[in-house]
């Protein structure tokens, strides 16, 4: 299954899911920033991946020239990986449950940023990742999976997004393998997996 990755920054994502896509069932066939500086570009750029940077500047010119890097490489799959913009209405209807994006918080709790620390502040319990299909509002949509994990007495918001990161990138490789093996699918009504339908997203160590 080809895969177009939109990213803005430091990129870690996007080195996991190259990292482990040779025994995944997803191959990345671009990769996407809308920040000239983001590191990730530099990291799709070592492992020889397509990569392009977009000025978001003219948001519907940016998503028109990403669409046509979409269709171009025959991406079924948009990731969003660190991906710092809000697509259209329009785009995401463009391609219709084909987005999904990793969202450092256990959806539906904190949508947006600085969840960490709103999950301290907060005195949870617990904290984790999302994987969820992209709708037209902030960190909505359906989830897919999830990863957890406790939040210690002792962590800050650097800490703790530090524990949580490597859960993150298996979250989204294993999330991304299962799509790509079609044993993770959904419609407009279900998510299905092993042909099950799912009452709660996939939970990923
Ligand atoms: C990750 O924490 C991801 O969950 C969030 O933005 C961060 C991106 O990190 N959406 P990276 O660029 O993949 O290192």
């Amino acid at each position: 299954m080809q895969v177009t990755v939109f990213i803005s920054g430091r990129g870690s994502n996007l080195s996991a899911l190259l990292q482990t896509q040779s025994s995944n069932a997803y191959t990345i066939a671009h990769v996407i920033s809308d920040n000239s500086s983001a590191a990730g570009l530099e990291i799709a750029h070592q492992h020889g991946i397509n990569n392009s940077f977009i000025n978001w500047k003219n948001k519907s010119q940016a998503e028109q020239m990403a669409a046509k890097i979409i269709d171009d490489s025959q991406a079924e799959i948009i990731v969003l990986a660190g991906f710092m913009r809000i697509l259209s209405a329009d785009f995401v209807k463009q391609f219709h449950r084909r987005i999904i994006n990793i969202h450092p918080s256990l959806l539906p709790l904190y949508r947006g940023l600085n969840t960490h620390q709103r999950a301290i502040d907060d005195g949870q319990k617990q904290h984790g990742a999302s994987v969820h299909l992209v709708d037209h509002l902030l960190d909505n949509g359906t989830v897919l999976s999830q990863t957890k994990l406790d939040i210690q007495a002792t962590d800050d918001a650097q800490q703790l997004a530090q524990r949580l990161l490597p859960q993150e990138h298996r979250l989204l490789c294993q999330t991304l393998h299962w799509i790509g093996t079609k044993q993770l699918s959904w419609n407009e009504q279900t998510v299905n997996f092993d042909g099950q339908t799912l009452h709660q997203p996939l939970q990923i160590l």
